[in-house]
């Protein structure tokens, strides 16, 4: 289990450093409501905030985010552009200030940018030239695929001469160079897949499926995500300490 310090605060400690989040459900969050999706967008868009600060705060050091696949193209563009729209404004006006005045924080995008407005492929260099390399880092998946990734990477690699790809040449050429692996892989929506989100990454990540819907995914559905996750007997394809002994 982990630490309950004095002042009652939950705090992790290395074994979960870096946790990745498919943030689903804003579609059915507004069908609920009658809303129309973009505006389960915009709710959603709302918790990302308090999400980043609740990691932050029980000691997560790294939270990646799938903001939009390679694969969302597909929906309609009344929808592709809200999307792109909503995140502009959410940089723009709640993310550029908390970096500029909060100096713990920093943002790396993953995913081709080029194919992005050009006025959000600006916002999000501008974004990530503001601050590298600070104590929390929130990586955005934006126009990223796992898939993509790969052969992005590999191709990258044979271009640059390497004869030979191993698991690390690999490694450093993915978006996520120099970030840890996902030590937990969190799924709102009910859905029990992976869709295509940093499939190299999360080979051994811990897998937390929730149905509750990504605008509800509050502190709560936070701590019962990661005292599940310190229940877990993480092997890496090896064996226990206690099963090495009984053999
Ligand atoms: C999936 O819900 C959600 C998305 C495709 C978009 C995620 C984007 C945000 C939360 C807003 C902005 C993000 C950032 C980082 C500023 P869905 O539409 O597939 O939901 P459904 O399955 O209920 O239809």
């Amino acid at each position: 289990m982990f630490q309950k310090k004095k002042d009652k605060l939950f705090v992790t400690d290395d074994r979960l450093d870096s946790v990745a989040v498919i943030m689903d459900g804003n579609g059915r969050w507004a069908k609920r409501r009658m809303l129309p999706r973009t505006a389960g967008h915009v709710a959603g868009a709302k918790n990302v905030v308090s999400v980043l600060e609740t990691f932050r705060k029980i000691g997560v050091h790294h939270v990646t985010l799938y903001a939009f696949s390679t694969e969302n193209w597909k929906r309609p563009q009344e929808e592709v552009d809200a999307l792109m729209n909503l995140i502009y404004q959410y940089l723009d006006t709640v993310v550029i200030p908390r970096i500029r005045d909060d100096g713990q924080f920093s943002v790396v995008f993953l995913g081709d940018k080029s194919p992005l407005p050009e006025k959000l492929r600006e916002k999000c260099i501008e974004v990530e030239e503001m601050a590298k390399g600070r104590p929390f880092i929130c990586n955005v998946a934006l126009n990223y695929g796992g898939r993509d990734e790969i052969l992005h990477a590999a191709n990258r690699a044979v271009a640059d001469g390497h004869k030979e790809i191993t698991a690390d040449v690999l490694s450093s050429y993915m978006y996520t160079s120099g970030s840890p692996d996902p030590d937990l892989l969190i799924r709102t929506g009910g859905d029990l897949r992976i869709s295509n989100f940093l499939l190299w990454q999360c080979a051994y990540s811990e897998l937390y499926f929730t149905p509750t819907l990504w605008p509800d995914f509050d502190e709560g559905e936070i701590m019962k995500a990661v005292n599940d996750f310190y229940g877990r007997k993480r092997r890496f394809g090896g064996l226990d300490k206690e099963e090495e002994q009984t053999e």
